[in-house]
């Protein structure tokens, strides 16, 4: 998809205006501020309604700025910029004293990343030669261009259907190659701790390791202090408004007749061969690869969310570790699913 110089150029004055641009990465569509600019980053909050207290990415046009944002970087983390930037990989390091501590939500780390979409690039290396930021200290700070707590937009109308009015411009991309988010890596234990895996995403740890020499320690719970260091670590996120099931494969025949049976509306997201399609309410077939599926998830989730059906089904992915991402997010949408915003954190419970 083509974008024009005038639009990236636009795009450059709404952030030295302070305002909201949103942009495609090859993972999700970030909503973008100034990193540098408190009052800017705060729209972002607004317009997402997310917490005060959880971090944003900056996202930099290279690692050539990176020690303006992070301090004591330990050899690991330039070893990973070096053989994953630009692409889907965010590492959290010890945050530079000029960092906005409203971009960090208060820590005292601070997560960036280089992102390989052509028009994030094109964006961010505007922004750095139209002098963006202050004092040399230039990113675009980025969540996922959704409401809190929903799904992560793949899609330019996705980003209209979450955020509406409350952006400026929306840089369209077409669909994000990745489709789920970065991922995230804690290096701020320095070069003699192993690294801590904050959200598993595109990049594996087995390929972290293939570069470093050590496997990131997995985490699976938000941080002992109570502080939700990642979002997307709540138990409940992602998440589309109708209840969400997994069910496997050899189980789906009989229970898809069951629901019918009782007159709920049953959709299904599947991604082998179904015998009984017709007795769904609406079905989706995606890609049995992980990446390919992965691609796919969002947009599908979103889609099958919006047929008004009872329940969404949702085939149980294979257990190998190519699929590991996939099945943090849906997981996560599963404890989200069916409530309102403000139950989910708490709630992990899924009935059909
Ligand atoms: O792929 C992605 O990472 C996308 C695209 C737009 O770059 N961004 C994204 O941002 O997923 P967001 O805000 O939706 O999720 C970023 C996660 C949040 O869960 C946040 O808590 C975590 O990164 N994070 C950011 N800074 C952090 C920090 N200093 N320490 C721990 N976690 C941090
Ligand atoms: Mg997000």
């Amino acid at each position: 998809m083509r974008t024009d110089q005038a639009v990236i150029d636009r795009a450059v004055a709404l952030l030295q205006a302070g305002e909201l641009v949103v942009f495609p990465t090859e993972t999700v569509y970030g909503v973008g501020a100034d990193a540098a600019n408190p009052a800017a980053v705060g729209r972002i909050f607004t317009a997402k309604g997310r917490p005060a207290d959880h971090p944003l990415i900056v996202h930099l046009p290279g690692d050539g700025g990176l020690d303006r944002w992070a301090r004591d970087i330990p050899t690991r983390a330039w070893e990973l910029a070096e053989a994953f930037w630009p692409g889907p990989l965010t590492l959290i390091l010890k945050r530079a004293p000029a960092v906005p501590a409203i971009v960090t939500g208060g820590q005292d780390t601070v997560g960036v990343r280089v992102p390989a979409h052509p028009l994030a690039l094109a964006l961010l290396r505007a922004y750095a030669e139209a002098g963006g930021g202050v004092d040399g200290l230039c990113g675009i700070a980025a969540p996922s261009a959704n409401r809190f707590g929903r799904i992560s937009p793949t899609e330019a109308a996705h980003v209209r259907a979450e955020l509406g009015d409350a952006v400026q411009l929306i840089l369209d991309g077409g669909r994000c190659p990745v489709g789920i988010e970065s991922t995230i890596v804690d290096l701020t234990r320095g070069d003699n701790q192993a690294p801590r895996l904050l959200r598993p995403g595109r990049v594996t740890p087995e390929q972290i390791a293939a570069v470093i020499g050590v496997l990131p320690e997995i985490v699976t719970r938000p941080a002992d202090d109570g502080t939700p260091r990642v979002s997307g670590s709540l138990a409940a996120h992602y998440a589309p408004t109708t209840p969400l099931r997994f069910v496997m494969q050899p189980d789906l025949a009989g229970l898809i007749d069951e629901l019918r049976q009782t007159g709920r509306r049953c959709a299904l997201l599947h991604h082998s061969q179904l015998p009984n399609a017709s007795a769904l309410h609406a079905g989706l077939r995606l890609p049995a690869d992980p990446q390919g599926y992965a691609r796919a998830l969002y947009a599908a989730l979103r889609e099958l969310d919006q047929m008004a059906a009872d329940i969404i089904l949702v085939e149980e992915i294979p257990a190998a570790p190519a699929w590991a991402a996939i099945a943090d997010r849906l997981h996560r949408a599963a404890c989200g699913a069916g409530l309102a915003t403000n139950d989910r954190a708490s709630t992990t419970q899924v009935r059909p």
